[in-house]
Parts: structure tokens; C-alpha cells; sequence
């Protein structure tokens, strides 16, 4: 509320400022307004604008947001159009801040956290927190992102726009109640994926469904901020670049159970559920698709709870002959 009633203005150099005050009191000692005084501080405050302000906004609102973003170090024209550079600052800038999602947009977190830049409480490096684009000429954008069989990878990346038609969601446990699109997968998978639950149900086991369907934008917000945390090459062994993950083609699950507190880590492996996952998956259309011992193959690591439907036929073959779907699909 009080951010609503009183613009926060920022002074960003107190060096300038308590020099501009000297200043004050040796050249003006007839006490008269010295006018060059203000104009400095002018020059030193930023007001941030009220959120929120997006991509095809115009105006002096924008101009602010361009002038707060340009103290903290971007380079920008301070045109009051918020164009596709000032959207890919904020992308940036957002992406430094773990809790902040990186959509490009300036809302109320954006805003609290550009505070804290321009006043030294957050460290903010330009450049640093934008997504690595994979190298175009390694990466196919392929052209049956649909296909049951389609190949993602780091070098065969879906269309960014990209959303299957038939997202269902499928009647498993999940350990939240909430409507999100992480509970969906495409038709076919998500009732093969209820087999598979009907079928670990009667062996006794208590199976939970995490995370499904995820979109572009989802998977390019959360690259980024791993980005952020651990930086490229490492965030890379454990998340896809936007376009190259599995979860895009909504026929993927990822897998836990209560033994592990729902998380999604290698220790899944070791629990009655992961052990059932690993023997009986294929036969309700499945794979283990970042298998442990096949790490320099598919270049992720061992992901035991990350399931792929590629329909019975297909998931047996994969299973008996112990390869990974590259190998099956001859694109080794
Ligand atoms: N964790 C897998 C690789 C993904 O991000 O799709
Ligand atoms: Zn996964």
C-alpha cells in the first residue's frame, strides 16, 4: 500500500549527493536556492514505475522502468517503447533472481527486486542470466513433434509453439491438489500411464504422477533460473534448454513416491516404487529414458523417475535390448 501512495525514489550515488551538499555549503553562502544542486540529485534518482508493464507498452512509465534498467547497468535507449531489447533486460535481470521467474514482464517482484539493485542490495551482471540458445547448426527443429516416436534431445528441439492438441489428465495420485498443467499428457500416455498405476496399485505399491506436461515458456523459465543458480553446463545435465525437453510432447511423467517425501532424485531408484518402475514400466508402454549407465549417450543424468511413452511395442524392444530410444530410432 505505501509503495502505491509514495513513488520510491531512489538516491543511487550518496557520494555524488553528500559532495553535491559541500558543494551547497561553500559556494552559496548567501543562502539563495542553487538550482545546479537539484539538478544533480535530479540526475541521481530513479523512480520505479508501478508494475505492471509488458512487451508493446508505451509511455513514461516505460521510460522509467528503461531509465532503472540502464543505472543497473543495461544498455538500452531510453525510448519509452517496451521493445524486444527492453523485454530481453528484464528476462535477464529476472533470470539473476532464483524466485523471480524470467517472463519478461515488470511486475510487483520485478519491482522489489530492481529496488534492491539500484540501491546495492543485489548484485545484478547484465548478460549473465539469458538463455543459452543451443547452436543452430547442431539442433533440428524436428517436423513430427506429434509422432509418438518423436525424437527430443540436445540436438532435435520441438517447434517453440509447439502444444499437443489432446492434453488429458490422467486419473493417478498426485501429491498436490491444484489444476496445473504438469498434471496432463496426451491422450494415449496419460491412459497407459493410469495402467501402469492400476497395475503397481494391486503389487501393493503407492506410485504418485509429479509433473507431465510442460510448456515452452514453463521449461524456458525454469532453464533460466537454474542457469542462474548453478550456470550453463550444469544446469544442462539435469534440465533441457526450451524447445529440447520431452515434457513439451506431453508424453512424459516424472515419478515418486511418499518413500522419498515426493522428490525427484536418484534415490527413487532404491524405493519399492522405483524398483517396480524399472522392471514393469515397458509393459504399460514406457521407458526409463536417462537410464544410469547411459549418461554419455543421452548426455543427462540418471533421471529414474522421468518416464517416456513410446507405446508397448517400442518400450519392450527398448527394454529387452537394453538401449535408449536414440539407438532404436538409428539416430546414434
Ligand atoms: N529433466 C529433463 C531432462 C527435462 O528437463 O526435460
Ligand atoms: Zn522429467
Amino acid at each position: 500500500m505505501q509503495t502505491k501512495l509514495l513513488p520510491i525514489i531512489l538516491l543511487i550515488s550518496v557520494t555524488t549527493l553528500l559532495t553535491a551538499c559541500t558543494e551547497s555549503t561553500i559556494s552559496n553562502p548567501s543562502n539563495k536556492k542553487d538550482t545546479s544542486i537539484e539538478t544533480k540529485q535530479q540526475k541521481n534518482e530513479v523512480i520505479l514505475p508501478e508494475p505492471t508493464l509488458k512487451n508493446g507498452d508505451h509511455g513514461e512509465e516505460v521510460k522509467k522502468l528503461q531509465t532503472a534498467l540502464e543505472k543497473v547497468g543495461y544498455k538500452l535507449t531510453i525510448s519509452g517503447a517496451f521493445d524486444k531489447k527492453t523485454t530481453e533486460a528484464v528476462k535477464d535481470f529476472q533470470a539473476q533472481q532464483v524466485k523471480l521467474p524470467a517472463s519478461g514482464e515488470y511486475n510487483k517482484a520485478t519491482k522489489q527486486w530492481l529496488e534492491k539493485a539500484l540501491t546495492g542490495n543485489f548484485e545484478v551482471e547484465p548478460g549473465k542470466g539469458s538463455v543459452p540458445i543451443s547452436n543452430p547448426k547442431e539442433t533440428v527443429i524436428v517436423d513430427n513433434p506429434s509422432d509418438i516416436l518423436v525424437l527430443v534431445n540436445k540436438s532435435h528441439a520441438l517447434p517453440s509453439d509447439y502444444i499437443p492438441n489432446d492434453l488429458i489428465a490422467p486419473n493417478v495420485r498426485f501429491p498436490f491438489t491444484q489444476d496445473l498443467p504438469k498434471r496432463y499428457m496426451r491422450e494415449e500416455a496419460a491412459h497407459a500411464l493410469e495402467d501402469l498405476f492400476k497395475a503397481s496399485d494391486k503389487a501393493g505399491l503407492n506410485l504418485y504422477a509429479q509433473s507431465g506436461y510442460r510448456s515452452y515458456n514453463r521449461q524456458e523459465t525454469l532453464f533460466t533460473s537454474y542457469v542462474a543458480r548453478d550456470g550453463e553446463e550444469a544446469a544442462n545435465k539435469y534440465s533441457a534448454r526450451p524447445g529440447e525437453s520431452e515434457h513439451q510432447t506431453g508424453l512424459t511423467m516424472d515419478v515418486t513416491s511418499p518413500d522419498i517425501n515426493f522428490n525427484l532424485n536418484t534415490d527413487f531408484a532404491d524405493t519399492d516404487e522405483g524398483k517396480w518402475v524399472k522392471a514393469h514400466a515397458h509393459e504399460y508402454g514406457f521407458i526409463i529414458r536417462y537410464p544410469e549407465d547411459k549418461v554419455a549417450l543421452t548426455k543427462y543424468q540418471y533421471e529414474p523417475w522421468h518416464l517416456r511413452y513410446v507405446g508397448k511395442k517400442v518400450a519392450t524392444v527398448i527394454h529387452e535390448e537394453d538401449i535408449i530410444l536414440e539407438k532404436y530410432l538409428g539416430a546414434l
